[in-house]
C-alpha cells in the first residue's frame, strides 16, 4: 500500500495563538477581531453590478415609491462609476496608512443562475465582500449566503483565496455547506406580515428563512478574539449559528447568538452592534440587544455607547438603497485608535473624537445604493495581533 506523508498540521492545531513558538502575526491570513492594526484589506468593486432581483429571500423596493416596480438587470454605468470612485478613495486612504489593498476579480453579475433547485435572472455585485467572506484567525470562511442572487458571490474572491492558501500552509480555507435555496427553504409570507404580527412575534426570531438548512451571511458575524457574535436574522438562521458553533468551538472559539428584537427586518450586524476597540461597542439606539445578552459585556467592563442620530433620515437614503439610515454607524477600524467614518456623518465623527479616536473621513454615499458602507465594502485578511480572551 501507499503511505501518505502526515500533514504538517492537523485540523484544530492550526497555529493557535497561545503556542509561543508560532509567530502568529506573520501568517498570510491573520485577523481575530474588528479593530487590530490593519495590514491587508480587500476593498469591494462595483464593476458589472446588477440590481438585486426579487426572490423568496428578498423583496427589493424603491424607497418612497414602493408601488413602482424595482429595476432589473445591470446598474447604469454612471451608478457603477460613482461607487467605484468612492471605493477607490477608501483604497487610497488605506494605502496612505500603510495597508496593502487588494480588489476582487471580474465577474459577470448580469448572468442568470440556474441550479437543480432554483433559477434567478441575474446576480448582484462585489461591492460588499464583508457579506460573503470572513477571516476567522488564520482561516478564511466562505459563507453559505442566504439569497439566490448571491449564491456564487464567492467567485470574484477565489483567485485571492487561492493565492493566500497557496502562499502559506498554515492558512485554512473552509466553504460552508451550500443550502438548496429551493422554494421550501423560504417562508415567503414573511414579507406580507402586518406590523402588529411582527411586533407580536418579535421574540421568536423567525424571518424569511426556515430552520431546516444551514444559512448564514458572513456579515451577521462580529469577531472579538476568542468570542464570536452571530446575529439571528433574515440572512442567518439558527442552523447557521449551529454550524458556526460546531465548526469554530473545537478550534477554541466561543460562539454567542445575539438578537435585536426591535429590528423587524434584521440582516447583517454591522449597522447594529459595532465593536471598535477592546472594551467599546457602538450600539444602535433603535435596536437594543435582547435582555440578558448584554451580561457578558457588562461583567467584563465593556462599554456600550449609543451612536447619534444619522445625518440622513430613512426617507433621504438613495432610492435604490435597501439598507437603513444606520449605514452611518458602519465604520471601519484601521487600528484601536484610528477609525474611518463617512464624510458627512459629523455627529458620529465628533463622538469618535471624544472617545479618543483619530477620525478619518471619506465620501461614501454613492456606495450606499449597494446596501453597505465602509465596513460592508471591505474584508480584512490581515490585522496585526493574536487571539485574546476579552471575556474570561
Ligand atoms: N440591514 C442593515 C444594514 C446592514 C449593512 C440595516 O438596514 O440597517
Amino acid at each position: 500500500g501507499t503511505s501518505l506523508e502526515p500533514l504538517p498540521l492537523q485540523m484544530g492545531d492550526r497555529a493557535m495563538p497561545h503556542d509561543p513558538a508560532t509567530p502568529q502575526d506573520s501568517l498570510a491570513v491573520n485577523s481575530w477581531n474588528e479593530w487590530d492594526p490593519l495590514e491587508e484589506m480587500i476593498v469591494g468593486s462595483a464593476d458589472n453590478a446588477s440590481f438585486e432581483p426579487t426572490e423568496p429571500g428578498s423583496r427589493p423596493a424603491i424607497r418612497n415609491r414602493p408601488e413602482t416596480p424595482f429595476p432589473t438587470g445591470p446598474k447604469s454605468q454612471e451608478a457603477v462609476d460613482l461607487a467605484n470612485e468612492e471605493l477607490a478613495g477608501l483604497a487610497d486612504l488605506l494605502r496612505s496608512q500603510g495597508v496593502t489593498v487588494r480588489r476582487p476579480g471580474p465577474h459577470d453579475f448580469s448572468a442568470p443562475v440556474r441550479t437543480p433547485d432554483f433559477e434567478v435572472e441575474n446576480q448582484y455585485c462585489a461591492v460588499c465582500p464583508r457579506d460573503v467572506m470572513i477571516t476567522m484567525g488564520n482561516e478564511i470562511i466562505e459563507a453559505t449566503m442566504s439569497r439566490r442572487a448571491r449564491y456564487f458571490e464567492y467567485q470574484p474572491y477565489r483567485k485571492l483565496v487561492y493565492e493566500y492558501w497557496n502562499s502559506d500552509p498554515r492558512v485554512g480555507w473552509t466553504t460552508a455547506p451550500k443550502p438548496s435555496m429551493a422554494d421550501g427553504m423560504y417562508r415567503e409570507e414573511f414579507w406580507d406580515w402586518p406590523l402588529e404580527k411582527r411586533h407580536e412575534r418579535m421574540h421568536s426570531f423567525e424571518f424569511c428563512v426556515h430552520q431546516d438548512e444551514v444559512v448564514f451571511d458572513a456579515a451577521d458575524i462580529s469577531r472579538l478574539g476568542r468570542d464570536i457574535l452571530v446575529q439571528e436574522s433574515m440572512t442567518t438562521n439558527r442552523a447557521g449559528v449551529h454550524w458556526l458553533k460546531r465548526h469554530l468551538e473545537p478550534r477554541g472559539f466561543r460562539v454567542h447568538a445575539v438578537h435585536f428584537p426591535l429590528d423587524f427586518f434584521p440582516s447583517h450586524i454591522d449597522c447594529t452592534f459595532v465593536p471598535v476597540r477592546p472594551g467599546l461597542i457602538l450600539t444602535n439606539p433603535d435596536r437594543p440587544l435582547r435582555e440578558g445578552e448584554e451580561a457578558m459585556f457588562l461583567r467584563n467592563d465593556w462599554e456600550l455607547v449609543d451612536v447619534p442620530e444619522p445625518v440622513l433620515g430613512n426617507h433621504e437614503m438613495p432610492q435604490y438603497c435597501q439598507s437603513s439610515k444606520w449605514l452611518s454607524m458602519n465604520v471601519l477600524s484601521i487600528s484601536p485608535t484610528k477609525v474611518v467614518v463617512e464624510e458627512q456623518e459629523k455627529p458620529l465623527q465628533d463622538l469618535m473624537a471624544k472617545l479618543d479616536f483619530e477620525v478619518f473621513t471619506v465620501p461614501f454615499r454613492n456606495v450606499f445604493e449597494y446596501g453597505g458602507s465602509l465596513h460592508c465594502a471591505t474584508w480584512d485578511v490581515r490585522r496585526r495581533g493574536t487571539r485574546e480572551d476579552y471575556f474570561p
